[in-house]
């Protein structure tokens, strides 16, 4: 059993809690998807009331901090030094067609650096998490990136832009990166939640995962949990910058490079 702190035990509690009544809301998206309005606004609701619950459940815990959050924006804490970063729902287009495939997103940034992250798969009870320093885990079990050398044996992960995301040059953009990693990889994924993506190259079922014009609520959880299972983490430069750019590369350590120089030249 893994070590634990006090914070992450809080940052749990508050994921749990909070997928209790999201778990409810998933099993009414079924219905409303014959609904002629379709399930959308209902599903906003359930983003709202999610990150609802993780805000009142984190500010209990620690009255002082901070958030940063997709729906509601920004909120100073007490505190300048440390704040949440949260998604309530990372998928919510698979939400919406009755994918089992999202999560509940937080982390903890302390003077601007990730300490804890948190990926709640409340659907498949899996919860990826990290604290700095103390390694990575799938639930109570220690979890590690992939130990895959070969490039042509790999499978990657990817977001890919759609109508409403991403200028036309992104589009296209997207369709060279991927023209150049299917044809010397074994295979590319777009599962549509970028925090799990991340959890599952940390858990080395991916070997390699690549995105840009992401927010920092995707990402902060993950990034943190990718190194602590050994993986590397950059942006699309190698740059430490993903929560600043928005792009990110992560993979386990032999195949980052190749895959992040795959991805430049293709894109240049
Ligand atoms: C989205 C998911 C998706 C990624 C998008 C994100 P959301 O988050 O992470 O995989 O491709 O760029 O916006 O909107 O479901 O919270
Ligand atoms: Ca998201
Ligand atoms: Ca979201």
């Amino acid at each position: 059993m893994a070590l634990q702190s006090a914070i992450i035990n809080v940052m749990k509690q508050a994921a749990r809690k909070a997928s209790i009544r999201l778990k409810r809301d998933y099993g009414e998206v079924d219905q409303l998807q014959v609904s002629q309005k379709g399930p959308s606004d209902f599903v906003t609701a359930a983003d709202v009331r999610t990150e609802r619950i993780l805000k009142e459940e984190l500010t209990r815990a620690r009255p002082n901090f901070g958030f940063l959050m997709e729906e509601a924006g920004e909120v100073k804490g007490v505190d300048p030094n440390c704040r949440w970063i949260v998604d309530p729902i990372d998928g919510t287009t698979n939400f919406i067609h009755g994918i089992a495939h999202f999560a509940i997103c937080i982390a903890l940034e302390e003077l601007g650096q990730i300490t804890a992250g948190v990926i709640l798969d409340p659907i498949n009870e899996q919860l990826f998490w990290a604290e700095k320093g103390q390694g990575a885990f799938l639930n109570d079990r220690r979890i590690r990136a992939s130990a895959r050398t070969n490039f042509s044996q790999s499978i990657f992960a990817t977001g890919i832009p759609f109508n409403g995301r991403g200028t036309p040059f992104d589009h296209e953009t997207s369709l060279k990166e991927i023209g150049a990693v299917m044809s010397a990889s074994a295979g590319i994924r777009r599962f549509g939640s970028a925090a799990l993506d991340l959890a599952y190259v940390a858990a080395g079922r991916f070997d390699g995962f690549w995105e840009s014009g992401l927010k920092p609520w995707d990402i902060a959880a993950g990034i943190l949990v990718v190194r602590e299972a050994g993986g590397i983490v950059s942006d699309l430069t190698g740059q430490d910058k993903m929560l600043d750019t928005g792009s990110i590369v992560a993979a386990n350590p032999v195949l980052h490079k190749p895959l992040l120089d795959m991805i430049f030249s293709a894109r240049n």
